[in-house]
């Protein structure tokens, strides 16, 4: 082990700081085009996506999280219809099928028993175009799609999964992008953009880690803490799920997040000074809202920690803790925002003492039902 860890202690924190290289090495075929092919995911894209009416995302755990980001985009960038579901949900529930729908599935291992079998369910509803995005190219869920598209993050080891999430969400937004050029909602100026941004996302993720002993000394404040709480709006909502999540699994903290505009319908009740508050608030169009949202938090004395970045207007006070991420990335910026969290989990877990790489009870591939 101490060979393959290199300079890092634990699995996890390697695969968090190997994001640069996982986003790079899964870009890799963009080359420096300033077109996309919609090859990317397989001889007969275009064939199968041109008249598809909407798309069905259906995953587990995390990558369930980066299906819920990308519906975002799919509405917001391609204007595609898009459903998300948890994998274990949809193949029980009696559902309405639309034989024109892609199907969707996300999977770091391609070996998720409730995944594997939410597709069969599909596709016995008689939705036979299928896409999956995996990291495992010779996985059971990889045979099983008609497209497919192979994140390059290498082998993840620790069980809370981090590079796999931004290689999904990174191919994500490659469909996304696909989706809008074959609607035509994509001019070549955009395109090209779109796709520079894309290319240096490696360097921004870069910028972001470097954050790292900022948020070591944040983690000594959560490490006694019985509960947290995440907010974001928007795209950033399922990347607070994705916060939570990251510090349940590893730290054993119990951890919630909520769209900050629900935050009065219940939340609330549990704000006091013991309960940090993590807020996703990159500038975007939601960010004034948040800020409101957060006042909230404050006037019951909760102790706030706010991701904000180089953009947004987010002063540092008495009880608000300030974090500016170096670039602020438009679109793709709730990719750069869960990076932070997952270095807060990674942290908070080392000042507990929990096994970071074997959390208790969980599995990195959950192969049965
Ligand atoms: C397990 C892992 C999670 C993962 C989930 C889905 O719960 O502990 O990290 O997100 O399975 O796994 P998959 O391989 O399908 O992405």
């Amino acid at each position: 082990d101490a060979v393959e860890l290199g300079q890092y202690r634990h699995y996890m924190q390697k695969e968090i700081f190997e994001q640069p290289v996982a986003l790079a090495n899964t870009l890799e075929m963009l080359g420096t085009a300033r077109s996309i092919q919609p090859g990317l995911f397989g001889a007969k894209t275009e064939e199968l996506l041109s008249d598809v009416r909407q798309v069905l995302i259906v995953a587990c755990g995390t990558s369930y999280h980066a299906g819920l980001v990308a519906r975002y985009w799919l509405e917001g960038i391609a204007g595609v219809p898009c459903n998300v579901e948890v994998a274990s949900e949809y193949r029980y529930r009696d559902s309405v099928s639309d034989p024109q729908t892609l199907v969707v599935t996300l999977s770091q291992s391609g070996e998720t028993a409730d995944t594997l079998a939410a597709l069969q369910h599909a596709k016995s509803l008689g939705m036979t175009r299928t896409l999956c995005i995996c990291n495992v190219p010779e996985s059971s869920l990889v045979r099983e799609n008609a497209l497919r598209f192979i994140t390059r993050a290498g082998p993840e080891i620790g069980v809370a999964s981090t590079k796999a999430f931004t290689t999904q969400l990174a191919a994500l937004y490659l469909l996304t992008l696909i989706f809008a050029k074959l609607r035509g909602r994509l001019s070549p100026e955009v395109e090209a953009a779109e796709l520079q941004a894309l290319r240096h996302l490696p360097v921004a993720v870069g910028k972001v880690l470097a954050l790292e002993p900022a948020i070591q000394t944040w983690s000594e404040d959560f490490a006694m803490k019985q509960d947290a709480l995440f907010l974001g709006r928007g795209r950033h909502y399922p990347i607070a799920l994705e916060g939570a999540l990251k510090l349940k699994e590893i730290t054993y903290i119990h951890a919630e997040a909520y769209p900050a505009g629900e935050l009065k319908h219940g939340p609330l009740a549990l704000v006091d000074k013991d309960m940090p508050v993590i807020a996703v608030a990159p500038n975007d169009a939601l960010l004034e809202k948040l800020k409101s949202n957060l006042q909230e938090v404050r006037a019951r004395g909760g102790e706030l920690y706010v991701f904000a970045d180089a953009d947004s207007e987010m002063p540092a006070s008495e009880g608000v803790h300030v974090m500016r991420l170096p670039e602020h990335y438009g679109q793709l910026s709730a990719l750069l925002h869960v990076i932070p969290l997952q270095l807060l989990a990674y942290h908070v877990a080392l000042v507990r003492g929990t096994d970071v790489d074997k959390p208790r009870n969980l599995a990195k591939s959950v192969t049965v039902e």
